[in-house]
């Protein structure tokens, strides 16, 4: 009958699993001839609410580069994932993953970020995590870039602001897509790309000095680049394998209008609008005429080199990937912000908060979903989402049923997106063992299934603990999302 005609559940074949991100993880810093990443001289936020990772500029880089310990800088300690990824990815696959998220660290394949021959030792750390990931067959998606850009790249170019980065990286991707393409289907460019309108944690550029408007500019040409570096990463890819598919990642805050006022509903469509406009020109090949006038009114100018439109119109992506944790609200005249790492838009008074102040929204999800495939009509991925909370281990264990809850609230609205009819790939939960923060460098905000043995300081036995949630996610999996109950 037709009206039985549409998706009932998750496909045969989701790929259901958890992402990572290697500054977040690895630590094994200075190892093996890894170079410095920008995400290395960043310090732990001076509070919960405070975000440390775009607070670098030229005094606190080299105070941290001379600098030669972990102490003040969790993101070279990580889980110490370099020694225990063998340990790490057998518990992902005792959970059943099908796919496993990770990124590769430019700074461990070219220590300088644009060296001419890589770090074969680098090369050889990654081919051991593919050999484990094989063994249990579960399927790598890797970002090529994932806020951990080679520091000697901020030192001689200013990072993305300068064109020449754009080589460099594409001689770290053609390199890696040559010498890991063959055991590797999925990948995706640049992490949340949108971001780098916040500063340096992704542009590698240090403007903290700058006034407002040059900021401004410096960070959307760093983008333009990016963007630039992306389709020509496609080009490469899928010249080399042809049947490989590459995505673009965006940081996906759908904002609502505070009110049905149309002033405030113009203004929730401009705000999504600036959001949408990276995957617009990762997926339709060309600037949305929206920016171009915003760039106008702005006084931005994005230099472009000749062939820079043909590019982008070339080597569009073949799937669209978000992360996904909050959804904020905006007013046509509006002071109040939310806190987080999302830091737009103000309080939504119909959405409870995580303990960092990250508005949860389940249904959000669903609308999200329905947006963007309405809107690129190109498969989708939820590459990020899950729930920062300070768990406590009590007698060796953590019963952590607000993850549970907060896991299966959103996965509920992706059964429901993909019965609207969206085409969805899979799900890599945010953190599926707990890391560093990104934005605060706390290990405290922890998010995974798999509780990690190791305090803010650096302090404990790096020991491995099932968290409830692990059994859970575990039987998700296992009935490929029919079972989504918390009976513990
Ligand atoms: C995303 C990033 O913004 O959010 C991750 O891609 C990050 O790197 C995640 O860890 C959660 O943010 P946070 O700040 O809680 O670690």
């Amino acid at each position: 009958m037709y009206q039985e005609n549409y998706p009932q559940s998750f496909p045969a074949g989701f790929l259901w699993g958890g992402a990572t991100a290697a500054n977040q993880i690895e630590g094994a810093w200075n190892l093996a001839g890894k170079g410095l990443t920008t995400a290395e001289v960043v310090k732990k936020a001076v509070s919960r609410k405070k975000m440390s990772m775009d607070e670098v500029n030229q005094a606190t880089l080299q105070e941290a580069i001379a600098d030669h310990t972990t102490t003040s800088y969790p993101k070279r300690r990580g889980i110490d994932f370099y020694h225990h990824y063998a340990e790490d990815i057998k518990l992902f696959a005792e959970m059943g993953f099908k796919v496993y998220r990770f990124s590769i660290a430019w700074a461990r394949i070219l220590p300088h970020g644009d060296d001419e021959q890589p770090n074969q030792a680098g090369l050889a750390f990654y081919d051991r995590v593919l050999d484990e990931l094989e063994k249990y067959q579960i399927q790598p998606l890797i970002t090529l870039s994932h806020y951990e850009m080679p520091l000697d790249l901020t030192l001689k170019y200013n990072g993305w602001s300068d064109r020449r980065t754009i080589a460099a990286f594409n001689h770290y991707t053609k390199i890696v897509f040559k010498h890991f393409g063959k055991r590797v289907k999925y990948w995706l460019t640049f992490n949340e790309i949108n971001t780098g309108t916040w500063g340096f944690h992704a542009t590698g550029a240090l403007d903290q000095d700058l006034p407002k408007q040059q900021q401004l500019q410096l960070r959307y040409q760093s983008l333009h680049h990016q963007l630039v570096a992306s389709a020509l990463a496609t080009k490469q890819l899928h010249e080399l394998y042809p049947a490989d598919k590459i995505g673009c990642m965006l940081a996906r805050m759908q904002t609502y209008p505070a009110s049905p006022k149309p002033k405030d509903v113009r203004a929730a469509q401009l705000a999504d609008q600036k959001n949408l406009f990276f995957t617009d020109v990762q997926v339709r090949g060309e600037y949305p005429a929206f920016m171009n006038r915003y760039f106008a009114e702005n006084n931005l100018i994005i230099k472009m080199e000749a062939n820079d439109q043909a590019i982008l119109a070339t080597y569009p992506v073949d799937f669209v990937s978000f992360s996904y944790y909050m959804t904020t609200v905006t007013e046509s005249d509006q002071d109040g912000t939310t806190v987080g790492n999302m830091a737009t838009g103000g309080r939504n008074p119909y959405l409870k908060e995580s303990a960092w102040g990250w508005q949860i929204d389940p249904i959000g999800l669903r609308i999200t979903l329905n947006e963007m495939w309405d809107r690129y009509q190109k498969p989708l991925f939820v590459v990020e989402n899950g729930l920062g909370a300070q768990d406590k281990l009590v007698a060796g264990q953590v019963h952590d049923h607000y993850r549970i809850d907060y896991l299966r609230q959103h996965i509920v609205q992706m059964k429901e997106a993909i019965k609207d009819g969206v085409k969805l790939l899979g799900y890599t939960m945010w953190g599926p063992i707990d890391l560093i923060s990104f934005s605060t460098s706390e290990m405290s905000k922890r998010y995974g299934f798999i509780y990690v043995d190791q305090d803010d300081q650096g302090r404990g036995t790096l020991k491995r603990i099932r968290k409830d949630s692990f059994y859970w996610y575990q039987k998700v999996i296992a009935t490929n999302g029919a079972d989504l109950s918390d009976n513990h």
